[in-house]
């Protein structure tokens, strides 16, 4: 195919592209193909994100609304809730890839956008898929979705796989500085992908397909998990062997060679940690090969929510309590600290599991006002002297970054699943214990 136009349309900054789904992920990659002088058309369903973007307020902690409304005036950056696509060149999906109630992929959100794409797709373009899915999504499924437009993949269009690696919340590593792989479904569409990237990412990683840009993505977040529920298993022996497990890693990891450090927590988190494994698992299983490593890494991490309440009731049954009747607040219920999301997050299952045993559950976290659980709304309690000394029992679930000394402080009795208070000086053991 030649695809000397779109390269050329890439280099002058002519090509247009639209980023469908903007959450996360596409929100942060419009912003800076926008902000490097590209026109670019957001595209999300969910209404009330499009309203809010037009007003110029950021829903996505790493994009501040300063930084929208300059791209918004000079009509770099234009957001809508239905596909507008009849000017573009190139197309980025960056859509939800769940699981089913099955806990199986469920790429239902990939094939309404590629179906709504097909339908705009011209001679020349170039279609990218950011969403995490297993391997041969790409090529075994988009394109020949994307061929119902009557274009043929291996001449008239371009098609890649170019995995999402950003880390919300993350100060030093954002969009432009993590390295970007880059997988076509042939040699061309590789290319110009990586050509485009160059334009907004310091470091474009090129690999020789599609399928082996998606397996890199599922091996990065599968050793994860893995090694996430290795740490997660070491805890629970260590707590039984009475050592400090957060000691050994820290003892571990001064070996400068072998050994990477991964912590235990109260259960994994999130949009990718839970997820993506399973969607790697689905795959090899219809290759007749059980994913041993990643079915007792689930199982394991799936498991500490629990782990964690049972914890609770050892240290109540130590202060002569039940955990039906006690005061227990959750300090932090997203998935990972100083970040507004709960997706995924230990902590609402660890809500679930007090109120079922009927304890006095509440929650205190400065990223989220209130939850909707059932037909119950939980608000976020504020963290004052009272509230605080009034709890039987307080569990650090995602460690914000917040005045532990004064927690600490005003509190009678914690369980810091995430390590927080290793920095606070003079620490009652009599009233901490750690995961
Ligand atoms: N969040 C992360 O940290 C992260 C990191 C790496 C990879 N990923 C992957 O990136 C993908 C997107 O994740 P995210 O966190 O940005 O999700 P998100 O839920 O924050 O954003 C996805 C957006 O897509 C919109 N959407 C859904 N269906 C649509 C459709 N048919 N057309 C247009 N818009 C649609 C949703 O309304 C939503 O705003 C997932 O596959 C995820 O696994 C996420």
């Amino acid at each position: 195919m030649k695809s000397l136009e779109i390269k050329q349309k890439i280099l002058r900054k002519e090509a247009v592209i639209a980023i469908i789904g903007l959450g996360y992920v596409g929100l942060p990659l419009a912003v800076e193909f926008a902000q490097k002088g590209f026109r670019v058309i957001g595209i999300d369903t969910n209404e009330q994100k499009i309203k809010k973007i037009k007003q110029g307020i950021s829903y996505v902690l790493d994009i501040s609304s300063a930084t929208l409304k300059p791209l918004l005036k000079k009509g770099l950056l234009k957001c809508y809730s239905d596909y507008r696509l009849e000017k573009i060149d190139i197309t980025i999906i960056a859509v939800p890839t769940p699981l089913s109630k099955s806990r199986e992929p469920d790429i239902s959100f990939i094939l309404k956008a590629v179906r709504e794409i097909s339908r705009y797709i011209k001679k020349g373009g170039l279609v990218i898929l950011e969403s995490t899915t297993y391997p041969s999504t790409t090529r075994g499924i988009i394109l020949p979705l994307l061929e119902k437009s009557g274009l043929k993949g291996d001449k008239d269009f371009l098609l890649a796989f170019s995995p999402e690696r950003v880390d919300p919340g993350n100060k030093k590593y954002k969009t432009k500085n993590i390295p970007k792989i880059v997988g076509g479904v042939n040699k061309e569409s590789t290319k110009i992908a990586e050509l485009l990237y160059k334009q907004i990412i310091t470091k474009v990683v090129p690999v020789s397909s599609s399928e082996v840009a998606e397996m890199t993505k599922i091996w990065e977040n599968t050793f994860r998990a893995v090694n996430i529920g290795l740490a997660n298993e070491m805890a629970r022996i260590c707590n039984k062997l009475a050592i400090d497990v957060w000691e050994v890693i820290a003892a571990a990891k001064t070996k400068p060679f072998g050994f990477l450090p991964f912590y235990p927590g109260p259960g994994i988190g999130g949009h990718c940690l839970p997820v993506d494994p399973l969607y790697l698992s689905y795959k090899a299983k219809l290759e007749g090969i059980e994913t041993r490593f990643i079915r007792l890494a689930d199982e394991i991490n799936l498991a500490m929510p629990v782990y964690t309440i049972e914890r609770v009731k050892e240290i109540l049954k130590k202060r002569k309590k039940t955990l039906r009747g006690s005061k227990i607040s959750i300090l932090g219920i997203t998935y990972k600290k100083d970040i507004a999301d709960i997706r995924e997050s230990p902590a609402i299952e660890i809500i679930k599991i007090l109120a079922k045993k009927k304890a006095q559950v509440s929650y205190s976290d400065p990223f989220i006002k209130e939850i909707k659980l059932g037909n119950k709304i939980l608000v976020s309690r504020s963290l004052d002297k009272k509230f605080l000394s009034q709890q039987d029992c307080l569990i650090i679930v995602s460690g914000h970054s917040l005045d532990y000394n004064f927690v600490v402080r005003n509190s009678s009795c914690i369980l810091d699943t995430r390590n927080v208070l290793s920095g606070v000086k003079g620490i009652d053991r009599e009233k901490v214990e750690r995961l």
